[in-house]
């Protein structure tokens, strides 16, 4: 792709964003079409889940103007919050003019736990399982051969003593295991179940769970952005002028509060999840466990904080940087199911998970830009409140041409509410 930046792009019918995409990315028209259907099949549906009546659509938007480690990327975006996605582009745009996102990322090692209880003497369990380490590793290597062809597999065992628990002392064994591009969850569960045995006999225990760990901290991403300062200035809709120095500094008090304030960092983390999560799920990955690992991540130091860090630097550029587990996939699960989602995959062009997560990780950065941006300056109601007025106007009933004319009413009045709707739609009927 030549580049990321297609000007105009909103304004564009959807049919004409169809073939704008088209000939930006190079993607055939059966992948194109695929964004449009609404992925699934019904048959695909019965294969996935128990008891399937259906499948369940959200609307997917396009990313613009992404470099992520210098390349030009759209990014397919599955959400149904309006400015999410206009937001993240906008701040792309800042960012490109700083260079776009680097990233990086961890080898793509995830956490298998095996809880093991009824040891009487847990120092000697823990010796006695370091010692045949190597032959642990060793069988769980034989376990998934695929896995081991694409150079994964067990890089670890780490014991853990847990001193204290409702129920008492007991042993805690991580599985370090390489997934390389898969998820990773089936792979880990798989190893841990057949390991669990080995592990009985060498301690003399009962090893209970046996499962991932979705605290995925050997998986992380990382995304760092720099923001020039002349690219943050701006005047508002109301005429009122934001000087870039008043931007910036906005920007890193308001991520101060998140950085101190477990009630704040909440909110500011989904923020960076908004970004997140829709390329998550454009992608056919587990927003879920993504979810999990990223406010497990946020708490790690035993109290609840930002995911992201905001400052300058020498010459006053705003800088940002983001940081989280990445359990991602681009082999195997609906990733490879879903049309959707294989086009998603194909539009970003990664050729492995650790690609695909510092781009979802810059993803998460821009938005929580342009959240941030947006609270210190013009407060975040005006840029929700076009789509949003839309939104409305459509449940109080409007159609074809009277949506655009029963929201902009809404939007000059600064009153977005479904009775006001309803009674502008009616003044127009
Ligand atoms: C809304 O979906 C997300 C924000 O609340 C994030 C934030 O406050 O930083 C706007």
């Amino acid at each position: 792709m030549t580049t990321s930046r297609i000007v105009g792009f909103y304004n564009l019918p959807l049919g004409q964003r169809l073939k704008k995409l088209a000939e930006a990315s190079g993607l055939t028209t059966e992948e194109i079409i695929a964004f449009q259907v609404s992925g699934l099949t019904m048959a695909q549906a019965d294969h996935m889940v128990e008891n399937a009546i259906g499948t369940f659509a959200l609307p997917l938007g396009i990313g613009l103007n992404f470099i992520v480690n210098g390349r030009e990327l759209l990014i397919p975006m599955a959400i149904e919050e309006p400015s999410v996605i206009a937001g993240a582009s906008f701040m792309a745009k800042l960012v490109r003019a700083g260079g776009g996102f680097n990233t990086t990322t961890t080898e793509p090692e995830m956490i298998g736990q095996m809880q093991v209880l009824d040891i009487q003497d847990l120092f000697s369990a823990s010796v006695k399982l370091l010692e045949q380490k190597p032959q642990l590793l060793a069988e769980a290597n034989t376990i998934d051969p695929v896995l081991m062809k694409s150079g994964g597999g067990a890089r670890d065992l780490e014991i853990r003593i847990i001193e204290d628990s409702p129920i008492g002392p007991f042993l805690v064994v991580h599985l370090i295991y390489d997934v390389r591009d898969a998820m990773g969850a089936n792979a880990v569960n798989t190893a841990c179940e057949k390991l669990a045995p080995r592990v009985e006999q060498i301690t003399g225990g009962r090893v209970h769970l046996r499962i991932l760990s979705n605290l995925a901290d050997r998986r992380l991403a990382k995304a760092q952005c720099t923001v020039p300062l002349n690219e943050l200035g701006f005047t508002d809709a109301d005429g009122r002028v934001f000087t870039g120095g008043q931007v910036r500094d906005g920007i890193i008090e308001a991520w101060a509060l998140a950085a101190v304030d477990p009630y704040r960092a909440a909110t500011h983390n989904k923020g960076i999840m908004n970004g997140v999560d829709a390329v998550i799920i454009a992608t056919g990955n587990d927003w879920r466990a993504i979810e999990a690992g990223a406010h497990a991540y946020a708490a790690r130091d035993g109290r609840y904080t930002s995911l992201s860090i905001w400052g300058k630097d020498k010459n006053g550029n705003l800088t940002g940087e983001v940081e989280m587990p990445m359990a991602v996939g681009i082999i195997g699960g609906a990733t490879k199911v879903n049309p959707t989602a294989i086009a998603a995959l194909k539009l970003l062009g990664v050729k492995t998970a650790s690609e695909l997560a510092g781009i979802i990780v810059s993803v998460g950065l821009a938005q929580n830009l342009a959240a941030l941006r947006a609270l210190a300056t013009e407060g975040i109601q005006r840029g929700h409140m076009s789509l949003h007025a839309r939104q409305v106007a459509i449940t109080a009933g409007a159609t074809g041409v009277l949506i655009e004319k029963v929201a902009a009413q809404m939007i000059a009045e600064k009153t977005v509410r479904i009775d006001r709707a309803e009674e502008i739609l009616k003044s127009f009927q």
